[in-house]
């Protein structure tokens, strides 16, 4: 049996995953709203197919369970998929993982032999130089813990596919005996594996997310340098760019093209936290420096940008809350950022819509004072520029019969080709 710690979009991804597999699962999330949600056969995000399969495992071999002694007591694999936001100085903060790992190891009570699985994503050298030697410190029970890193590289929007169809499995193991267990766990699958050191195994999941940021940045900066030498088709650039053999038919061309800049619960955080990691062992990275600061920056040119012409008095409407479209995560998110320094410029009048993520943008974000409406026409007829921040499908072709009202901060209609 398989415990999981953690029943956010990781969590539980991974859960009805091995659920689907024939495996028995117990979910554990100390968010009681949470549990409730899902124990009503409903999803707490916005995401593709998982309801389907929730409703379908729910109670069968998924099981939501408190009790956590029953839970680790009947599992081999432990894995954990807590939260690891913004620490200190933008490090990772492990709170989550290690109180976790703490329940786990007082509920063990026999001397079965278990793997204490992170599919958290954790700063490379954390698992050999915290998670190892703190489990280690604790006794007797340690001889029977194996301990594994195997990151997760699942995109929001696409938890249940990417999952099941993953390019590859990452293990990242110290002793024979868990990297046998967890091939077999995965095994099924189908699925190339690849065993690697712990601290490898880490670095591949930020070595994945801090390139995905680099390339963001980088066509931002592009995208800036064009504006600032004037008459360049930034979209039409970017498009005919994407033509090289090298890129064309590769999905990889969405994160080079400019936008306002990277959001979401990943690649902010963990690009600040390699940042972190890497100058705490010494090594201040230029190229990451200027990757954060560009992103950071981004919300101050597309704002500058919305505003270019109109009066502090106007109404600035805002298309999409959201990340990116398709999803209702508001963490990180462009607009949010956006809005706040519309407001710092004096632009207080602010209304938006998005099809998904109102409800979730007002409760993560209730300094940030905007009126809600409930269409993207409506957002058109009560302002005097319309700010299209995150590409809903939905907003195109509305977008595309009134450009002159319409600042594409997505380079989503602009393009002639
Ligand atoms: N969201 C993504 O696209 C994605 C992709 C790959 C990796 N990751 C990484 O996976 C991890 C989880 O991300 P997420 O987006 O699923 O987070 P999330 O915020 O959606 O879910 C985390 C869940 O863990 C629960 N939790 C916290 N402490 C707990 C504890 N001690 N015991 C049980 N449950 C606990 C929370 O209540 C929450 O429901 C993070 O490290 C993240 O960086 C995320």
């Amino acid at each position: 049996m398989v415990t999981v710690f953690g029943l956010g979009f990781v969590g539980l991804t991974t859960a009805l995953g091995f659920a689907h597999l024939g495996y028995k699962v117990y979910g554990i999330d100390v968010d009681h709203q949470r549990r409730e949600t899902l124990q009503n056969g409903k999803l707490p995000f916005l995401e593709p197919q998982m309801e389907d399969e929730l409703k379908h495992h729910l109670n069968k071999n998924f099981i939501i369970t408190e009790d956590i002694e029953q839970a680790v007591s009947d599992s081999e694999y432990i894995f954990y998929c807590v939260g690891t936001p913004y620490g200190k100085e933008g490090s990772a903060d492990l709170t989550y993982l290690f109180s976790a790992i703490d329940t786990t190891i007082a509920a063990i009570k026999d001397e079965r032999y278990r793997i204490l699985i992170t599919k958290s994503t954790i700063p490379p050298s954390t698992t050999a130089e915290k998670i190892y030697p703190y489990v280690q410190g604790k006794g007797q029970v340690a001889q029977h813990i194996g301990i594994a890193n195997n990151p997760e590289f699942l995109r929001e929007g696409h938890c249940w596919d990417d999952f099941i169809h993953a390019d590859r499995i990452v293990l990242g193991c110290n002793d024979t005996v868990s990297e046998k267990m967890l091939k077999k766990l995965y095994e099924p699958m189908g699925i190339p594996i690849y065993c690697v050191s712990y601290t490898t195994s880490e670095f591949i999941k930020y070595l994945s997310n801090t390139l995905l940021a680099t390339m963001i940045s980088y066509s931002n900066e592009m995208s800036h340098i064009a504006d600032t030498i004037g008459g360049i088709d930034v979209a039409d650039a970017f498009h005919i760019l994407h033509m090289d053999k090298r890129w064309n038919h590769c999905d990889m061309t969405s994160y080079v093209y400019p936008g306002c800049g990277y959001g979401g619960y990943c690649l902010p955080k963990d690009t600040c936290a390699l940042f972190a990691q890497s100058v705490a062992k010494g090594f201040e990275p230029p190229i990451l420096k200027h990757v954060i600061e560009t992103n950071q920056n981004r919300a101050k040119i597309v704002a500058e940008k919305i505003i270019q012409g109109q009066h502090r008095d106007d109404v600035i409407g805002i298309l999409g809350l959201s990340f990116k479209p398709g999803s209702d995560d508001v963490r990180d998110s462009a607009a949010y950022k956006v809005i706040k320094e519309l407001q710092n410029l004096g632009y207080n009048k602010i209304v938006a819509f998005d099809p998904a993520a109102m409800q979730e943008f007002r409760r993560a974000y209730p300094d940030i004072n905007i009126q809600y409406l409930s269409s993207a026409e409506e957002v058109y007829n009560c302002s005097n520029i319309v700010a299209m921040i995150t590409a809903w499908d939905s907003f195109l072709e509305l977008a595309a019969t009134k450009m002159e009202k319409t600042i594409d901060c997505r380079y989503a209609l602009s393009r002639s080709i």
